[in-house]
């Protein structure tokens, strides 16, 4: 015959709220006094009393500075009644009790009547319902649920240390009822039902059960049920003789459990005595010596199936957990089925990164993603907002909103990725304003896109670049078209030259300045009044959207050279010039090089001049007033005339009748005005726009 394993459960001893209560009471010590047993441990409560530290059992008795709540909680009424007493309160309530106090409070206010399952006595249940009204039910089995009416509305909640079997079946009863409202809150503690899980699986492979704990505590209680339904030996160890006498010889397995208000040393205690039985066995009555199991052997167990639980997840899956603690480094979670803890790493608690251990509270149920969970669990709870912030912002886009986005997948038809939980498809045909081949998506991965949604199924979205662009476009064109009206002034840059003009773009557009609009000289090539590349201001001298044609001239926003003449030589100005020609009806001064006036044959002298030959000569200097300027006619009228002395008048006699001058005849008068002509057009010689500038 074998030896028989000693299997302590791997949840066994004080849960977390005991131990803060412990803690709590420890710290104060002899200042303070607990209302009520710590825990439900005989041992452990002789612990707290050799330290000096009272337990008292009603109000009244409370002498010390200090009174400590303990994880049970106590009535708001209760509480008061401390206060009152000049007492301070360390509460010590579990965080996990306190929850419920809260739902029923909240739930009470909104009217719900209250279903608590547990123990009528139990100083937990007795906490709870002095936070509800008078609608509060305590009920421990189904047949305790009373009968509602139909318009009740029913909140359920359970003492954290009930049968959650129970308790599932007494939810289970309220679908039958047809009420209208029922509001289901298992608030079982985790470390309970994880107590109670374990139990079960040990209590059915053992054929010994020891379960560690007080009776007066309904978790232990709870756990020696669980081991009875399965197990035909179950023993309540309450202290170390319970097992002292115990005869192990003919067991295959030994299970040892604990309830939440177990002290672990008596555990310990419990598991080395049953360790040495097992040793004391002897081997003549044993066949095989195999080593007793150890409180590794057992965790290994438990860790194993726990991560077998944890396996399970699937990356993406949302998860309900519930916190155990909250520290500097996040939030520690436990997870459903699953006894071992799990990190929510602080940088993944929120979008924006931020974290506040204020926030949270022990006990409470909070959602998280599965990242990854290959070897490593990977959770974030910011992953959910993320992806539900995301949803939310896609109805925009929906609507039509634009958006940018990097695409990190292709297909064969075009880029594909996901915003929130919506897949995104991009087409060849849709990424740019021409078509996208296959061979070239890599081009547009990583790379942000703007987009906008043109297609809507379910949760695919088929959205478009090309369709901005397009906008885009037209919206340039209007407003380069709104631009280029004729006789206003445009910048633009010269992009290449031509025979006939440069080509200059004005926000992108080609437009064109003919050559003979380029300066008011007669330039041969652009270079001599542009430069490539550079940019100009330009006068729009004609816009066809139709033909899509811009003309620009250059000269047109420059002086023009009898402008810049008149400016210099104002009328009245005096100039020393040269005389460059003689015509019958004038005299050209060149007043600047290559620029030239006329001194009319009548502003010669103040004597009748019949040959202009006969008065000046070419290449004689002379000084000249400016007379008239004619812009219009590209015309400066001169006068030597003006300059001289005005003869002294003769005094008045009788003078012979003056021969008149023989008149002109018509061929002689049509002569002399096309020389004039000539002269006003250039044809004749250079005008002042064609000689201006060249100086
Ligand atoms: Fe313990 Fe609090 Fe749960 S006292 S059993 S952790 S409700």
């Amino acid at each position: 015959m074998k030896k028989p394993n000693v299997i302590v459960a791997k949840n066994a001893g004080f849960c977390f709220g005991v131990e803060r209560a412990f803690e709590k009471a420890l710290n104060l010590g002899q200042k303070c006094c607990i209302l009520g047993d710590l825990i439900h441990n005989r041992n452990a409560v002789a612990t707290l009393s050799s330290k000096g530290i009272k337990t008292v059992h009603t109000v009244d008795e409370i002498d010390r500075e200090y009174c400590v709540i303990r994880s049970h909680g106590e009535s708001p009424a209760v509480k008061q009644k401390i206060t009152q007493k000049g007492v301070k309160i360390e509460d010590a309530t579990c965080p996990f009790v306190s929850k419920i106090h809260d739902i029923v409070k909240q739930k009470t206010e909104e009217g719900y009547k209250i279903v608590l399952t547990g123990e009528k006595e139990h100083a937990e249940v007795k906490g709870i319902v002095g936070n509800a009204k008078d609608n509060v039910y305590v009920v421990s089995d189904v047949k305790d649920v009373p009968e509602f009416d139909k318009e009740d509305k029913i909140c359920l909640v359970s003492q954290t240390t009930f049968s959650s079997q129970t308790f599932e079946k007494i939810a289970n009863s309220f679908s039958k009822k047809q009420l209208k409202i029922v509001e289901i809150f298992n608030t079982i503690c985790y470390t309970t039902l994880v107590r109670q899980k374990e139990c079960e699986r040990l209590s059915k492979k053992c054929n010994l059960m020891i379960v560690v704990g007080d009776v007066k505590s309904n978790n232990t209680c709870e756990l020696y049920n669980i081991c009875k339904q399965n197990c035909k030996q179950v023993i309540f160890c309450q202290e170390i003789k319970d097992v002292q006498n115990l005869d192990v010889y003919g067991f295959e397995n030994i299970g040892i459990v604990a309830g939440a208000s177990t002290p672990k040393e008596l555990v310990k205690e419990v598991k080395l005595t049953m360790e040495e039985k097992v040793q004391s066995i002897q081997p003549e009555t044993v066949a095989d010596t195999k080593a007793v199991a150890t409180d590794n052997d057992i965790s290994m167990e438990d860790v194993m199936s726990s991560l077998e639980k944890k396996r399970d997840f699937k990356r993406g899956q949302i998860i309900d957990c519930i916190i155990v603690s909250i520290g500097d480094d996040g939030l520690h979670l436990s997870l459903p089925s699953a006894k071992t803890e799990v990190l929510l790493p602080k940088e993944e608690v929120n979008l924006d990164g931020s974290y506040d251990k204020d926030a949270f509270k022990v006990g409470d149920s909070i959602k998280v993603k599965v990242l990854s969970n290959d070897g490593k669990l990977s959770i974030s709870k910011k992953a959910i907002e993320d992806a539900l912030k995301a949803d939310e912002a896609v109805k925009e886009l929906i609507d039509g909103k634009e958006f940018t986005m990097s695409f990190q997948f292709k297909n064969k038809g075009g880029l594909r990725g996901k915003i929130g939980t919506y897949n995104v498809f991009v087409p060849g045909s849709q990424i740019k304003l021409g078509f996208v081949n296959e061979k070239d998506f890599d081009k547009y991965l990583n790379k942000p896109l703007k987009l906008k949604v043109i297609k809507v199924d379910g949760k695919d979205l088929v959205a478009s670049a090309k369709v901005i662009l397009e906008a885009d476009k037209k919206a340039k064109e209007d407003a380069f078209w709104a631009k280029v009206v004729p006789g206003e002034v445009v910048k633009g840059k010269v992009m290449r030259f031509t025979a006939f003009g440069a080509f200059v773009s004005v926000d992108g557009f080609d437009c064109l300045a003919h050559i003979s609009d380029l300066s008011w000289e007669n330039v041969k090539t652009c270079e001599e009044v542009l430069t490539l590349g550079e940019s100009y201001e330009f006068k729009v001298l004609k816009a066809q959207r139709e033909t899509n044609k811009v003309s620009l001239g250059y000269k047109q926003l420059q002086k023009r050279p009898i402008d810049i003449i008149a400016e210099k030589y104002p009328v009245d100005s005096i100039i020393t010039g040269k005389v460059t020609r003689l015509k019958s009806f004038g005299a050209f001064v060149e007043i600047e090089p290559n620029v030239e006036g006329l001194v009319h044959v009548s502003q010669v002298s103040h004597t009748y001049v019949d040959n202009i030959a006969h008065a000046i000569s070419e290449g004689e200097e002379v000084d000249v007033k400016v007379i008239g300027i004619d812009k219009e006619k590209n015309r400066i009228n001169l006068s030597i005339k003006a300059l001289l002395p005005e003869p002294e008048k003769p005094a008045k006699e009788e003078k012979p009748a003056k021969e008149r001058k023989p008149r002109r005849s018509d061929e002689e008068r049509s002569k002399r005005d096309e020389e004039l002509t000539s002269w006003v057009t250039g044809d004749g010689g250079a005008s002042i726009a064609d000689l201006l500038g060249r100086n």
